[in-house]
């Protein structure tokens, strides 16, 4: 029979303007990175309004939700897709809890961040949002499909 062809988990994992400005692109990446997911897509983005609304759309009657998209909209993002297994709940580990102050130590919000309203960085959660999020933040783009040749990280 022939091989049936399953992609493996996705999240949609975002710097937030505040993470940009304050030079923390490489760190948060290097997180990612080191755990031993596989990058697959990566892009700086200004972004629009239409774009944030509907990115946050399921907190649109929140009463801080104009805030939060002045705040996505306050300077450019860094998005990025991560692949793996598990990878949407490992991200958001990485991640750390939306209020900083109550983050662990060792996760990105918990070493990083203070403020719920300036937390760095966003992480689906749940892998139907990450495809989601990754088709509204990639459209057309896709991810990109590669392989490493040896895999030592992985057995
Ligand atoms: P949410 O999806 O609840 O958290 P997370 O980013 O951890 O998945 O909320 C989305 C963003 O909304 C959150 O990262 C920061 C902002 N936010 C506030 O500004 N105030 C709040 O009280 C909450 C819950 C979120």
């Amino acid at each position: 029979a022939a091989a049936v062809s399953v992609r493996s988990e996705i999240t949609y994992v975002m710097i937030k303007p505040d993470g940009v400005q304050r030079g923390l692109v490489g760190e948060i990446i290097s997180r990612f990175e080191k755990k031993g997911f596989k990058l697959v897509q990566l892009k700086m983005m200004k972004v629009t309004k239409e774009v944030a609304e509907e990115h946050y759309k399921d907190l649109k009657d929140k009463p801080f939700f104009p805030d939060l998209i002045g705040y996505i909209l306050s300077g450019p993002v860094v998005g990025m897709v991560w692949e793996g297994q598990g990878v949407v709940k490992a991200a958001r580990k990485i991640i750390g809890a939306t209020n900083p102050l109550e983050a662990e130590p060792g996760t990105i919000r918990g070493d990083l961040a203070v403020q719920t309203g300036r937390n760095v960085v966003h992480g689906s959660d749940s892998p139907e949002n990450g495809e989601r999020e990754t088709a509204l933040w990639f459209s057309g783009h896709g991810i990109v499909e590669w392989e490493a040749h040896m895999k030592p990280w992985l057995v």
